[in-house]
């Protein structure tokens, strides 16, 4: 294990409250997956990491090098890649959420699991060029432009030369927002630097305000591209990604989400 410096909040014992039962998780009948929700409105944890995910847990283990899972809930990509030999620092803003990850890693695993409390990139603090891999799954999008470009610069310095970025988010297709779709459009033609940037989603997502934040910043194919280019990384593949298996919620025309994998250049 190398000498990763991050600066660890003092971690308050919580009661290690569990999070809903799978039946009340579920918002359909004909799904293959459950979405748990999280005890902050930050959206859903998916029990089935997606597929970006699922590429940063193999990449995570074949590295043998420390890794990040940014907003990583009560996580289920963490402890998979715990499972295949990673060491992997957790982070959410939530201390909630990192107290049943603790609880729910198997005891052997817990000298590779580094717990991380804090909002990234503002409170997150870990040392340049240290890091083998970062994934940001269902999380960015929960931050305005500014903050936004701010969360790539810091991914980019944390990785070390030739490390790799899996970020994976929600689209202005996604079906949770319908209604938001010709705003979108219309922004799109104006040529807005954030087009599908949300500052009061209760109003499209009136069923959801008790499981969703305000502000949801939702990324097309454009802005994302920028977003990486912007930053300096090389994207190695980015395509959208469709919720086939989730709650009909989540479904459009297989554009609801944005999977992409990119690298800090050598
Ligand atoms: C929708 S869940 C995604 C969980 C998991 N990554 C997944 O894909 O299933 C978002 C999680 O990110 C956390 N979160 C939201 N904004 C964050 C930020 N800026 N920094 C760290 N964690 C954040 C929330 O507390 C929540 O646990």
């Amino acid at each position: 294990m190398e000498n990763i410096q991050i600066k660890l909040p003092i971690f308050k014992e919580t009661s290690l409250k569990e999070p809903a039962k799978r039946e009340s998780t579920l918002h359909s009948l004909s799904i293959n997956y459950a979405l748990i929700p999280t005890l902050n409105k930050f959206g859903y944890m998916l029990e089935k990491p997606d597929v970006i995910s699922e590429e940063f847990i193999e990449y995570a283990t074949l590295t043998g090098g420390t890794v990040l899972d940014i907003g990583t809930a009560y996580g289920a990509t963490t402890i998979s890649a715990l499972k295949k030999g990673a060491y992997v620092i957790a982070n959410d803003l939530d201390e909630r959420h990192l107290a049943i990850l603790q609880e729910k890693t198997p005891f052997e695993l817990r000298e590779r699991l580094f717990i991380c409390k804090g909002k990234f990139p503002s409170a997150v603090d870990i040392q340049s060029s240290s890091l083998t891999a970062v994934l940001a799954s269902g999380v960015l999008h929960y931050l305005e432009g500014k903050e936004l470009k701010e969360a790539f610069l810091k991914v980019y310095d944390i990785l070390k030369p030739g490390g790799k970025f899996f970020f994976f988010t929600s689209t202005p297709y996604i079906k949770f927002f319908e209604g938001f779709f010709d705003t979108y459009l219309k922004r799109k033609a104006e040529k807005a630097e954030w087009p599908g940037l949300i500052d009061n989603s209760w109003v499209y997502a009136p069923n959801h305000t008790n499981i969703l934040p305000k502000l949801i910043n939702l990324l097309d194919m454009d802005v994302t591209t920028q977003l990486f280019k912007e930053s300096g990384f090389l994207i190695e593949k980015i395509n959208y990604v469709s919720m086939e298996g989730y709650p009909l919620e989540f479904h459009s025309n297989g554009k609801e989400y944005i999977g992409v994998v990119a690298q800090k250049p050598l």
